[in-house]
């Protein structure tokens, strides 16, 4: 892993937006997993900004979303899919055909997951992932556990998460209780990861990235066997770190 330590958060976006503008430059069908939440937001703004500047093209880049809430319909204000076109979508010109999340309003999980995963894997593969990660370790919604899925799969949310997302709504009660969610397999078959973290909070769960071992109950921890991560972490993130 690839430790950039960020003077914060915004420096933290303008460093990750390089990082996929330089990617689409070189490789303009480029395929990107995205995320949700407040890790890539800033992220989101400046690449929007590169392209209302005219600097860069999304027009064949294809993108795979982490997850989705489950029960949710698109249109609800919470989903990962109004997330994505309020914040992103709407202010690129990545094509509605070349855009995939995972159909929370499904009504087969399970048919909807093996869905994501046959598309994922029929495509050229993701050439890069961006990720934030939860402050229990999670990566997507792969939660900490006794064992991790491989592939896209719904999982039930832990009390820990529904908390942290509970900023988001106006109550917990109201935070979905399921998701739907890549696996870690496919997260590790993206030919780059790029990690956000920012923020004191994130500081104690940034700290076990250092250290020697994975386990399952830090899914986090997995990125530790691939070959090609950035971590982009804040100083506020990265304050109980000892980076060599
Ligand atoms: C979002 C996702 C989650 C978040 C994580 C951190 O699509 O998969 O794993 O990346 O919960 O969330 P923030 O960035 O809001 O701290």
């Amino acid at each position: 892993m690839k430790f950039v330590v960020c003077e914060n958060y915004d420096d933290m976006s303008k460093k990750g937006a390089d990082i996929i503008a330089d990617l689409i430059k070189k490789k303009p069908d480029a395929i990107l997993g995205l995320a949700t939440g407040n890790s890539p937001l800033g992220l989101y703004s400046e690449l929007a900004a590169k392209y209302a500047a005219g600097k860069i093209n999304f027009s064949k880049v294809q993108t795979f979303n982490l997850d989705e809430y489950y029960k949710i319909k698109q249109a609800d204000p919470q989903s990962y899919y109004f997330f994505m076109h309020e914040n992103f979508f709407s202010k690129v010109n990545i094509a509605s055909k070349n855009i995939d999340i995972p159909f929370g309003d499904a009504d087969d999980a399970v048919e909807e997951s093996k869905r994501y995963h046959d598309k994922i894997a029929a495509s050229k593969g993701i050439d890069i992932q961006l990720l934030g990660i939860g402050n229990n370790g999670h990566i997507g919604f792969n939660e900490p556990d006794d064992a991790l899925s491989a592939c896209t799969h719904n999982v039930l949310l832990t009390e820990s998460t529904i908390e942290a997302n509970s900023r988001y709504f106006k109550s917990a009660d109201e935070v979905p209780k399921e998701a739907l969610t890549m696996g870690i397999g496919e997260i590790m078959s993206a030919r780059q990861i790029l990690l956000l973290i920012s923020g004191k909070s994130k500081a104690a769960v940034a700290k076990t990235l250092t250290d020697n071992f994975v386990t399952t109950q830090i899914p986090a921890s997995f990125l530790k066997l691939h070959q090609n991560v950035t971590v982009l972490i804040d100083k506020d993130a990265a304050s109980e770190m000892k980076i060599k």
